[in-house]
This record gives C-alpha cells, sequence and structure tokens, in this order.
C-alpha cells in the first residue's frame, strides 16, 4: 500500500471538490476564526491513516483544517522514511515552507511520521524552519507541544508506545471520496525484515480493540462509505484478546465480523505477510460476497537465499506453496505483490528467480522497487549493499516490464465478462465518466447514467482494457 509516488497532499489533490464540501460541512471545523492547519503525507496508506487521527485531535483542540497553505497558521507534514527518495523529497516540501515562513512571521512547521521518528530531534538542528517534531505514536501529545511553541519552546515527542491505537479518536475523513475509508486495526511491526525500516520508526506491533474497529465501520457505513480497507503492517497476525472474556479475536475472525457489518459494505485488506496468512482468511473471502477478492502478498525476492538474508522467515517453496493454497480455495481471487530488486549481493541469476515468481504467481499489479539501504536496518549493519545503482535500476526495469505484460494478459482476460463494481466518482479524465473498483481491486471506467451515483453498486461489462485501467458498459 505503498504510493510509489509519494508527492500528495492528502488534503488538497486528491480531492473530488463535491466532496470537500461534505468534509467542511463538518461542524467541528466550520469556524472561520479559527488558527488553521494545513497537512500533507507521504508513504503509506497508514500515513494518510494517522493523518486522519492528527486533523481529529487538532480538530477538538481549536484547529479548523485549510487546503490551502497559503491560509494556514500550521503546517504539518507526516512523513516517510521507507526509502531514501522519499526522505529527499520531504526535505525538498521543507525548503518550500521555509519560503512561505520568511514571508509569514509565526507560521508554525511540524514533521510527522518514521522521519521524524527516525531523526527525533536532530531534525531540529537539521532543518531550522522545524518547530515541531512527533513520532507516529505521540499525536496525543501535539495540543501540549502546540502551547509550549507558544512559549516560544520548539517542540519534540517521538516516545514509542507498546499501547497506543488510538482507538477511540474518530478520524477525520478530510481527503475522503465518502465512499472508501481506511480503519487502521494495528500499529507496528515484529518482523524485522532486513531491509526495512519501519520497526523501527513505527516501534512494536499491537492490535486494536475489536469493538471500537467494529464501531468504526459501522459509523462509516452508517455516514454512506460502503468500502473498508482494513489497515496494519502485517494484518494476518492480528490479535486481540478481549479482557472481559478472554476470547481472542483473530484476523479471519475479525475480518467477518466486519463483513458482518452490512452486505453492501465491501471490505478489504493490507497488507498479508506469506508468512502468516491462514487458510481461514482464505475461507472468510470464498464465504463473504463483501470480503474482496484480493490479497496483496508481498514476495519482495523469488529467490530463496535472498529470502533468508532479507529475513524474510519463508523461502521461494513456501511462498509458491501460498500462492497455491489461494488458487486452490479463491480461484477468482486476484493477488499483488510488493519487490525489490538489486538487494545486497543478489546475482543475475537469483534476479531472474524473482521474474519466475512474477510469472508463476501472475500478479494483477505490484508496487516495485531497487533497493535503497536505509541506515540502521539490519541490513545496513551487516550487508555491504553492493549492487551498482544501474544494475538495480536496470533490474527493476526488467521487473516492471513483465508486470506490466502480466497486468495486460490478466486485462485481456476479463473481456467480455460482468464485474460488479462499486462506484468512487467521476474518472480522472472525463466528467462523463464514473471510475469504481471490481472486487479484484481493478480499476473500471465507463459512461454515466443518469440514476447513478457514487456508492451505488453497478454491473458492467468489460468491453476494452489498458494495463492499469478495464473500460466497460453498464448491463
Ligand atoms: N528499499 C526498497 N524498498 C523497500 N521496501 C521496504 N524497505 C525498502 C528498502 N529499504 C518496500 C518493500 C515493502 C514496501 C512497503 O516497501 O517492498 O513491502
Ligand atoms: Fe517492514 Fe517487513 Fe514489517 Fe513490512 S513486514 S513493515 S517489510 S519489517
Amino acid at each position: 500500500m505503498y504510493d510509489n509516488n509519494p508527492t500528495i497532499n492528502n488534503i488538497s489533490k486528491k480531492l473530488d471538490p463535491a466532496k470537500q464540501g461534505q468534509v467542511f460541512a463538518d461542524n467541528r471545523l466550520s469556524n472561520d476564526n479559527l488558527k488553521k492547519f494545513y497537512i500533507e503525507s507521504y508513504g503509506c496508506a497508514m500515513n494518510f491513516s494517522d493523518s486522519e487521527i492528527v486533523a481529529s485531535i487538532l480538530s477538538d483542540n481549536g484547529f479548523g483544517s485549510t487546503t490551502s497553505i497559503d491560509d494556514a497558521d500550521l503546517i504539518l507534514i507526516n512523513t516517510c522514511s521507507i526509502r531514501e527518495k522519499a526522505e529527499v523529497n520531504v526535505r525538498q516540501r521543507l525548503s518550500v515552507f521555509n519560503r512561505i515562513k520568511k514571508t509569514k512571521p509565526g507560521l508554525m512547521v511540524g514533521v510527522l511520521g518514521c522521519m521524524a521518528e527516525r531523526l527525533k530531534s536532530k531534525f531540529l538542528e537539521e532543518e531550522k524552519i522545524v518547530d515541531l517534531v512527533i513520532g507516529p505514536d505521540a499525536y496525543r501529545d501535539l495540543p501540549n507541544l502546540l502551547n509550549g511553541l507558544e512559549g516560544g519552546q520548539k517542540g519534540v515527542n517521538v516516545l514509542l508506545s507498546r499501547e497506543e491505537t488510538y482507538a477511540d479518536i474518530s478520524p477525520l475523513r478530510l481527503g475522503s471520496n465518502g465512499i472508501t475509508a481506511f480503519i487502521s486495526i494495528m500499529r507496528g511491526c515484529d518482523n524485522m525484515c532486513s531491509f526495512c525500516v519501519v520497526p523501527f520508526t513505527r516501534g512494536r506491533e499491537r492490535s486494536r480493540d475489536t469493538f471500537s474497529i467494529i464501531a468504526e465501520a459501522q459509523d462509516l457505513f452508517d455516514q454512506g462509505f460502503k468500502e473498508v480497507t482494513l489497515l496494519g503492517q502485517n494484518v494476518d497476525s492480528y490479535k486481540w484478546e478481549n479482557p472481559d472474556t478472554k476470547e481472542v479475536v483473530s484476523f479471519a475472525e475479525l475480518l467477518i465480523r466486519v463483513a458482518n457489518v452490512n452486505p453492501l459494505l465491501r471490505v478489504r485488506f493490507s497488507t498479508s505477510h506469506p508468512k502468516d496468512i491462514t487458510d481461514d482468511v482464505m475461507y472468510a473471502i470464498r464465504d463473504y460476497n463483501n470480503i474482496c477478492n484480493y490479497i496483496h502478498l508481498p514476495v519482495q525476492s523469488g529467490n530463496s537465499r535472498i529470502l533468508k538474508l532479507m529475513n524474510r522467515t519463508y523461502d521461494r517453496e513456501w511462498y509458491i506453496s501460498k500462492i497455491d493454497r489461494i488458487r486452490e480455495i479463491i480461484p477468482e481471487c486476484a493477488i499483488s505483490s510488493d519487490i525489490i530488486t538489486g538487494f545486497c549481493s543478489e546475482t543475475e541469476e537469483e534476479h531472474q528467480d524473482t521474474l519466475s515468481v512474477i510469472d508463476y504467481a501472475g500478479y494483477v499489479m505490484s508496487y516495485m522497487f531497487y533497493y535503497s539501504e536505509r541506515p540502521g536496518t539490519l541490513a545496513a549493519r551487516k550487508y555491504t549493499d553492493d549492487i551498482p545503482l544501474e544494475v538495480k535500476k536496470r533490474r527493476l526495469t526488467d521487473v516492471i516490464r513483465l508486470q506490466s505484460q502480466i497486468s495486460f494478459e490478466s486485462n485481456k482476460r476479463d473481456l467480455g465478462k460482468t464485474f460488479e463494481v462499486l462506484i468512487e466518482g467521476d474518472s480522472k479524465k472525463s466528467t462523463e465518466n464514473f471510475k469504481g473498483r471490481t472486487s479484484e481491486f481493478k480499476m473500471v471506467v465507463f459512461l454515466k447514467q443518469p440514476n447513478l451515483k457514487p456508492g451505488d453498486y453497478v454491473n458492467v461489462k468489460i468491453d476494452d482494457c489498458t494495463t492499469g485501467t478495464l473500460k466497460g458498459h453498464i448491463v
């Protein structure tokens, strides 16, 4: 669920203006005299979800929101550390904020998220314009730190927590299309994949209270939302014990409970780990029409030696057996992946193993990256980042080319088929067309009909396709 192209302002860019009207109708945000915050988010869906928690905390503490950076009294940037490029992007944005701050004394700038956690108070030395540095588990402290700023003190809180899940905070859906929403079900990660900085920036894994998750799903449905994506770094290890009954809720059980909120509420989830996904999760997908036929199951590499160096705790055969199991239980299920090319010491032959696993799995799509060494990770400490950049990039091109072919083939197989599509809004290219997704997460574009609106389900027959999109007509 990481965005390959992370320069997204989750408030201003992605919004359908009609939906912005809905968002700003929220009475917590409607007072023009309030101080205003502006927030930009980078990186994974979890960061976007966290920004909604931050927005909620701020609006409960006397702030209004703005999508115009020039109107802001407080600029927040929710950052990503997953690859070096993500951090470079953030630094560039900070230099833009710096120029604004010069013309607007009193403007406050805060850095949130993984980069705040990774660099801690060093941020204040490196980037003089930054007033606040707040890690992913410290957002409740934001009002307190803002108070301190008024006394001229810069604020830092990067404490990680073993308990914080923000379960009681109702996210403010600022960047929303009003139809699809994220629900965070757990935080942190205990996996320690050797390339990954997340366990260091987001701390230990903890699961959120099941009841608060169901209540959030119900509330979203009552507001007109039709699809929720349950979010966590490793959703299959979700585990919550009811303190009263001692009953333990597994991820499969949670999925079913969310699906039972209403058959018209679609349920998705991300991300699954091949070592933890269970048959019960697959049975839940098979048995509940509203649990979508889609599993994001990152392989990272198709070679067992590299997987061992990556500390993924499975090998090629194990991964393939999971793909086989999914195909056996839910033949129509779409699978997608994350792939890293040019990890430490990867040979050409081992790279070929990655290509062959992509071919075997037949992913509908993948998020593909070349390896970027991150300070402090196991790989940075133990292995040499020895694959030249041009080789990493060439291997990435091989992977992208193959994945595009496979995605295109998969889309071509859908020609002539009819899918149930949840309408999300106008298509990017034309207001005459709607866009929406199939259960398999494929984007479909089709001509509008006057009686239909976003949030409706409609059957669409596929007539044409590109690598990334299906095109069809309502039947
Ligand atoms: N370099 C490149 N890609 C990485 N990812 C995580 N860490 C790195 C890194 N250091 C990728 C993995 C992960 C996805 C979220 O980002 O593929 O699944
Ligand atoms: Fe990083 Fe691995 Fe955890 Fe994913 S499962 S967040 S790749 S350590």
